[in-house]
């Protein structure tokens, strides 16, 4: 079965009060368009057509890399003329698919189920049971059950409104079909639209039937007019987020303070992740690892047995297994710890290789930096990495021991096994195996007085 997929993408979104087109406000950081986009996607033998109209250029920006049909619809003068952008891409075979770009939560099953009722003689329509069903279109059928069309709120009549069940806009058509019934629309009605929901009526007077099926859950069916509904539709969507890593052995203290913005790319067992844990980009976690509270973790390798304690802020990072970060540390770009190694609290550390063992516990900044293996780096030690213009490595030899309060001018490098004295400013490399420091003598003043206020 070739499908020919038609996403309607032309609203505004007067309700969002947005510059930016409603299609493209996010939920878990990815465009509601791209949702439906990525959606449309798993199905086989597709061919997707966006209709766009507000906004049309940026749209198709932010949507750049997808394989689309854009159309632009210039006028937004209902669905059914949405639709017809398309019709001249449409082949008498092909089965269409309609899809609204502010409806992100749809799932394929309910795609499937809905795409296996469509043929010559049977329209597939998509429906839903609400409790409050204003503002849709109401299913319309008869004493049978038989779906005869459907009534738009504004023309439908009081006991027409008194109808739960509602259309949810989704269908699937034969082209063959799709393309007569878009042909014969017109806008005799209330909003002088051309509803696309009136093909229903003329599909009835042609012998074709109506068969209905309903998603698994109504939130998947819901659409996006405002703020309020981006920030439910984000919770639903986060919540199926949360089951699907603890369906896989992942213990979260609280699903409902929980965010994943990407995917997790791998996953091993007995995770445990404590409330307001932020998740972003492409994540993979080893066994056993535990991340604390309150900490954002963006496009990491986490090995296993890491512990990760409260507050950490952590991108693109490599984290070698039973390493321990934090609380309050942050892994900034181009971080590569290897096993074993601790990163206590304030802690910063970008754009660093650390091997094996090593410590940098308290209040340091680590930047362009190499680390050996078993190096001891004490509270308050700075890499100064940058003179302003550029930048420059510092290389720290196995074993080092740097002494408290100490900064190290790069380009510099210090030996396997040197000991650097505490508050020491290094600006020459610093010897294997010898105690290397640079310090002010320490004298006292005798008979010194401190000073007093005037007047007293
Ligand atoms: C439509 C249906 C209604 C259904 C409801 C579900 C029609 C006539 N009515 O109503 O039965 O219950 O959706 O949400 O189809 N769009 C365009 N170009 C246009 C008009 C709309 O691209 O000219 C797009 C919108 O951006 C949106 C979708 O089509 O994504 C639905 O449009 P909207 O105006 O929200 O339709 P409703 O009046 O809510
Ligand atoms: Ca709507």
């Amino acid at each position: 079965m070739k499908i020919t997929t038609v996403i309607l993408a032309a609203g505004k979104g007067t309700r969002m009060h947005s510059s930016l087109p409603k299609v493209l406000h996010c939920i878990a950081d990815k465009p509601l368009l791209q949702h439906v986009y990525d959606l449309s996607r798993q199905l086989a033998d597709n061919s997707i057509h966006i209709v766009i109209g507000h906004g049309a250029e940026q749209v198709r920006q932010a949507l750049a890399s997808c394989r689309v049909n854009w159309l632009e619809q210039l006028q937004q003068l209902g669905t059914g003329h949405a639709v017809q952008q398309a019709s001249p891409f449409i082949g008498d075979d092909d089965t269409v698919l309609i899809l609204y770009g502010d409806v992100p939560l749809l799932k394929l099953s309910t795609v499937e189920r809905l795409l296996a009722n469509v043929s010559g003689e049977s329209l597939a329509l998509l429906t839903v049971n609400l409790a409050d069903s204003s503002g849709y279109g109401r299913i319309v059928r008869n004493v049978a059950g038989q779906v005869l069309k459907i009534v738009e709120e504004k023309d439908a009549t009081a006991s027409e409104k008194t109808i739960r069940e509602v259309n949810t806009g989704i269908m699937a058509v034969s082209g063959r079909w799709l393309k007569i019934w878009l042909g014969q629309l017109t806008n005799h009605n209330v909003q002088k639209e051309y509803y696309l929901t009136d093909i229903i009526e003329m599909a009835v007077a042609e012998g074709v039937v109506i068969v209905t099926s309903q998603p698994e859950t109504a939130e998947e069916v819901l659409g996006v007019n405002n703020r309020m509904q981006l920030a439910q539709l984000e919770r639903v969507y986060q919540l199926e987020q949360a089951d699907k890593l603890m369906s896989q052995g992942v213990s979260l203290r609280d699903p409902l303070r929980f965010d994943l913005r990407g995917y997790v790319e791998s996953l091993g067992q007995d995770i445990e992740i404590d409330v307001n844990v932020l998740l972003e980009g492409k994540i993979s976690i080893g066994n056993h690892v535990k991340i604390g509270p309150n900490t954002q973790i963006k496009n990491a390798v986490i090995g296993d047995n890491v512990e990760i304690l409260g507050c950490c802020v952590i991108e693109d990072a490599v984290i070698g297994a039973g390493s321990r970060i934090g609380p309050y540390a942050r892994l900034r770009p181009e971080t590569v710890l290897a096993a074993n190694v601790h990163i206590g609290n304030f802690v910063e550390i970008k754009k660093s290789a650390i091997a094996q063992d090593s410590k940098i516990n308290h209040l340091s900044y680590i930047g362009d930096a190499t680390v050996g293996s078993k190096v001891n780096i004490g509270a308050g030690v700075i890499t100064c990495n940058y003179d302003g213009a550029n930048k420059f490595r510092t290389v720290i030899g196995d074993g080092a021991f740097i002494g408290s309060d100490s900064q190290l001018v790069a380009p510099v490098t210090i030996g396997n096994n040197a000991t650097i004295g505490a508050g020491s400013t290094i600006t020459r490399n610093a010897p294997d195996n010898q105690l290397t420091l640079s310090r002010g003598q320490q004298f006292s003043v005798a008979g010194w007085q401190r000073p007093v206020k005037k007047g007293s």
